[in-house]
């Protein structure tokens, strides 16, 4: 025991004075919100609907509280307060995302709404005044609803209108936004939103809505950075990179060839199905053989998966500056005997089954088990695939019921914030920063106020909306000012100060 107690001090020590354990003085941290989940003002001076608006009032109850973001935190009108508590926190920067509605209530550049380029704007200069870089999403998942009564990302059409709206955000803050996140989690958008019916707009299309929605996303995307190139960039000289979010894929039984297989086809058809076009100008070869082959098994005239033209795989070859990445927790996988999934499904073109280890620690989120060294194995995975490119961090939190000496959470970040550094020094990843999700508690989706994921609870009975600071986030500013994981560092609690 005395042993055991000697070496936890001694690398504990060994830590604290290691340079190699630090993070270098160009990382940057920061926190992360997304407007449907901390705005409100949903239909405040000139906004238009979105269909995150449209979703949930016409079907409260498929939310878990029956509740909406029309008030959330009331970041609309607090966001001067929000400065403040980033500062506090001491971040270098906030991911935000900027509602599109709220800039082009009609979603077409017919109508450009003042009030809504005013607020961006008072909240960019407010993060600026306080030393604290705007970091801007231009879509979290909150498409007009005038753009989904014309078919939504399924309709190629609605890539022209997101470079439209792309080319007024460059417009009006590009002078002062340098990194942008064009959208955050296709999967989440097409796969959930078009496909599974399971988020705004709730279409039920499996196979085949997931794959058309992307196709249309991925070109918007390139598409947006080649405008960048072409018209902004010499002048604002930033950078723009995508948010994609994923899992780790352990093969079941890591010794197993087909278990190891099954984890490659997984990430492939998961991850590399958002970053391979991004970087090499097109799906994962995997990808395209499993869906063709499916999809003539099934009977379809051909595959389920659109094809790019020469000319658009070279518009979206490298057309990123960094690559965003959205991740929470990991599962085992291993190939279907009998086939995963109905067909047709994206799943069932994975053919791979998926499920979380029952001794990984929980969350308050089904889908969200700590498992620490995922987030390593996932980092050295981007590196060997695509060239070690920069990757920004640009989500990873953990969810409780809402306690302020929120010791799960502080822990969650501490641990994954160490296999970052791990995946940094002995993997030679290129992470160039990490974002925590979130700066506070905010609208979880369809699973409404149940589920908190924030450093700074939000009373969401009061209607001013009081925050207060979590013992998390105490730990992360601890993290950040002494730029390493100090694993015995928790503030006293609860705190003498207010
Ligand atoms: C999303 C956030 C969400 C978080 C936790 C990510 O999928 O980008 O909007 O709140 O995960 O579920």
């Amino acid at each position: 025991m005395k042993a055991i107690i000697l070496l936890i001090c001694v690398s504990t020590f060994a830590l604290a004075d290691d340079p190699d354990y630090h993070f270098s003085d160009d990382f940057v941290f920061g926190a992360a919100t997304a407007a449907y989940q901390v705005e409100g003002g949903w239909d405040e001076d000139g906004k238009g609907e979105s269909i995150w608006d449209r979703g949930t009032h016409e079907h409260a109850d498929w939310v878990a509280d029956n509740s909406n973001g029309d008030v959330a935190c009331d970041s609309y009108h607090k966001y001067k307060e929000d400065v403040q508590l980033l500062k506090t926190l001491g971040v270098d920067f906030y991911r935000f995302s900027i509602s599109w509605s709220r800039v082009l209530p009609t979603g077409k550049i017919d109508q450009i709404n003042q009030a809504g380029i005013d607020y961006y704007n008072n909240l960019i200069n407010e993060l600026l005044d306080n030393g604290i870089e705007p970091y801007a999403t231009m879509f979290h998942w909150d498409l007009p609803q005038p753009l989904q009564d014309e078919g939504g990302w399924p309709n190629r059409a609605t890539a022209d209108y997101f470079v439209d709206y792309a080319r007024v955000l460059f417009e009006n803050f590009g002078d002062r936004v340098k990194h942008w996140m064009t959208f955050n989690e296709i999967m989440q958008i097409c796969e959930a939103g078009y496909s599974g019916g399971s988020f705004a707009p709730y279409i039920s299309n499996p196979g085949i809505g997931g794959y058309e929605c992307t196709h249309t996303v991925l070109l918007a995307h390139g598409r947006t950075y080649r405008l960048y190139d072409s018209d902004f960039r010499a002048d604002q000289k930033g950078q723009i990179g995508l948010a994609i979010d994923s899992y780790w894929h352990e093969p079941n039984y890591p010794d197993r060839e087909t278990d190891q297989q099954a984890a490659e086809v997984d990430m492939e058809l998961n991850y590399g199905w958002f970053v391979n076009p991004v970087v090499n100008g097109n799906y994962p070869d995997v990808m395209i053989e499993r869906v063709a082959k499916n999809s003539a098994d099934e009977g379809y005239p051909q595959s389920r998966l659109p094809v790019f033209t020469d000319e658009e795989q070279a518009m979206l070859k490298g057309t990123f500056d960094f690559i965003g990445l959205n991740h929470y927790s990991s599962d085992k996988v291993y190939f279907a005997d009998e086939g995963a999934g109905d067909h047709p499904s994206h799943w069932a073109d994975t053919g791979v089954i998926g499920y979380q280890d029952a001794s990984w620690p929980g969350s308050a989120s089904s889908w969200l088990k700590v498992v620490p060294w995922g987030i390593n194995k996932m980092l050295v995975w981007i590196k060997d695939h695509y060239g070690n490119p920069p990757v920004l961090i640009t989500e990873n939190g953990f969810s409780d019921y809402g306690q302020l000496d929120d010791y799960d959470r502080a822990n969650y970040y501490k641990d994954y914030l160490y296999e970052i550094l791990k995946a940094i020094n002995e993997g030679g990843c290129n992470v160039v920063g990490y974002t925590a999700w979130s700066l506070m508690d905010n609208f979880e989706w369809m699973a409404g106020y149940t589920q908190r994921f924030g450093m700074h609870y939000v009373d969401f009975n009061d209607p001013e909306r009081p925050r207060t600071r979590k013992l998390s986030s105490y730990v992360y500013n601890n993290i950040i000012t002494t730029r390493h994981v100090d694993w015995d560092y928790y503030p006293d609690w609860p705190p003498a100060e207010k």
